[in-house]
């Protein structure tokens, strides 16, 4: 079974999964890791791991779907079964949803439908929320609205930062990503 992990940033949901990976506790075969923004330091962590890099920036394409038929293109090549999101921020087209519809699943720092989009630990903070939390769901054609998979309350307290809320949930991120797509390719539910 061959993933491959989609990140734009730091990327350490990826490494929490590179990490399962080699301590055995996550069967399937991470084949690549790829960004949209080639400095991303998800990069350097992946080459850590020993697991391939590809970089396309979207701004060198005419188009979304071109960008996106590259992208595929990669996916097809290595006979990628699974997608996997991880703090991959655009939002998906039609080119890649549809062939591999119910097998791309997103991790989200927000008990959706709350919060959906950007900033969504900054939305709780601002909507003065007691709590917030973390969803795997798979993808669809819009924002955040796939179905859901799993999700994992994370209470906010009183004097809550933006920093220590990230480093919450970041924590259950780390926990619950790896051990929710086990379970995923493991039984299919
Ligand atoms: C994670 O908290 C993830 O849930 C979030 O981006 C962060 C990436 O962190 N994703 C979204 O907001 C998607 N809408 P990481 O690069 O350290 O894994």
């Amino acid at each position: 079974m061959k993933i491959a992990l989609l990140a734009s940033g730091t990327g350490s949901n990826v490494e929490a999964i590179l990490q399962a990976h080699e301590e055995k506790q996550f069967d399937a075969e991470p084949a690549f890791v790829f960004s949209d923004r080639p400095n991303a330091s998800v990069l350097d962590k992946a080459k850590r791991y020993g697991v391939p890099v590809h970089t396309l920036r979207p701004r060198d394409f005419d188009s979304k779907q071109q960008y996106e038929e590259a992208l595929l293109h990669l996916l097809e090549k290595y006979d990628i079964q699974w997608v996997i999101l991880a703090g991959y921020m655009r939002l998906l087209g039609a080119t890649i949803v549809e062939p591999y519809a119910r097998r791309i699943v997103n991790i989200h720092p927000s008990l959706l439908p709350e919060f959906p989009g950007l900033d969504a630990v900054g939305q709780a903070l601002n909507a003065g929320a007691e709590e917030t939390g973390v969803t795997i769901h798979y993808v669809d054609a819009g924002m955040d609205t796939g179905e859901v998979i799993r999700q994992k309350r994370v209470p906010i307290m009183p004097g809550e930062t933006n920093g220590s809320l990230e480093e919450k949930i970041k924590q259950v991120e780390h926990q619950l990503y790896p051990e929710t797509l086990q379970n995923l390719f493991r039984k299919g539910f």
